[in-house]
């Protein structure tokens, strides 16, 4: 008997979430309280309309805009084609890695909550090899398209193109690979050879669907 009153409890409550959602306030619901399902039904052309016309129901985000669009279709490629223009060095790339890079991969890019960017190099072969940028990765101009593409991690898309030039110039420095006033621009930075770069074979088994 009380299962039953409870399920019955139960139902009724749930009947009348479906016909009129529970986080509407009170008065709206008692307004529309006389037909419950015309209400629901209203409800639903009212949603399909702000769908078909002004998408912005939730207030968040924004409608991506052109600059946005091709920043994010944005490519550089292995020969440096599509590099933009721009220029750093590592000694000013060192406060660009210490202010936004340091606190997740560690002062020296040795790795902390994030992993670490140098060493490792010559380990891959090894018992217990260490994939780093260093150790792994075949061009600098990938560390360039990663960095413009997805760091820092919480704010992609923010540094200028000068600071990325500069932060990469840091940590290739922090490699061995380039000195401290070297410049990097579009032109030197396709020239310097990551330590990894022949490291790789043509995968030459048959594509699979
Ligand atoms: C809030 C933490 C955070 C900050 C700040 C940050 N990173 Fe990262 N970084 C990460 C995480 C997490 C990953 C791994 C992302 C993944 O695998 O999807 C990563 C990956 C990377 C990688 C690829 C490493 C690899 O071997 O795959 C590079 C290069 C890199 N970050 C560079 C930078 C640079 C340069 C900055 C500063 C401009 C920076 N990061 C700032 C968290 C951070």
């Amino acid at each position: 008997m009380s299962r039953s009153s409870h399920r019955a409890v139960g139902t009724r409550s749930h009947t009348g979430c479906a016909g009129v959602p529970a986080g509407l306030p009170k008065e709206t619901r008692e307004a529309a309280g006389l037909a419950p399902s015309l209400f629901v039904a209203l409800l639903f052309l009212a949603a399909g309309a702000t769908v078909a016309g002004e998408p912005d129901q939730t207030g968040l985000g924004h409608e991506a805009t052109s600059e946005e669009l091709s920043a994010a279709g944005y490519t550089v490629f292995p020969d440096g084609k599509g590099l933009p223009e721009g220029r750093g060095t590592a000694r000013e790339g060192k406060a660009v890695y210490q202010q936004f890079c340091a606190a997740c991969h560690g002062r020296n890019a040795q790795g902390e909550d994030a992993a670490a960017l140098v060493g490792g190099r010559g380990s891959l072969t090894s018992e217990r090899p260490r994939k780093t940028v260093e150790s792994y990765w075949p061009y600098t101009t990938t560390l360039w398209d990663y960095v413009r593409r997805s760091m820092p991690y919480e704010a992609p898309g923010s540094l200028t193109n000068d600071e990325i030039y500069a932060v990469v110039a840091h940590l290739l420095n922090l490699m061995g690979l380039v000195g401290e006033n070297d410049v990097l621009d579009q032109e030197s930075l396709p020239t310097i050879e990551m330590p990894n770069r022949d490291g790789f074979v043509p995968d030459d088994r048959p594509d699979t669907q």
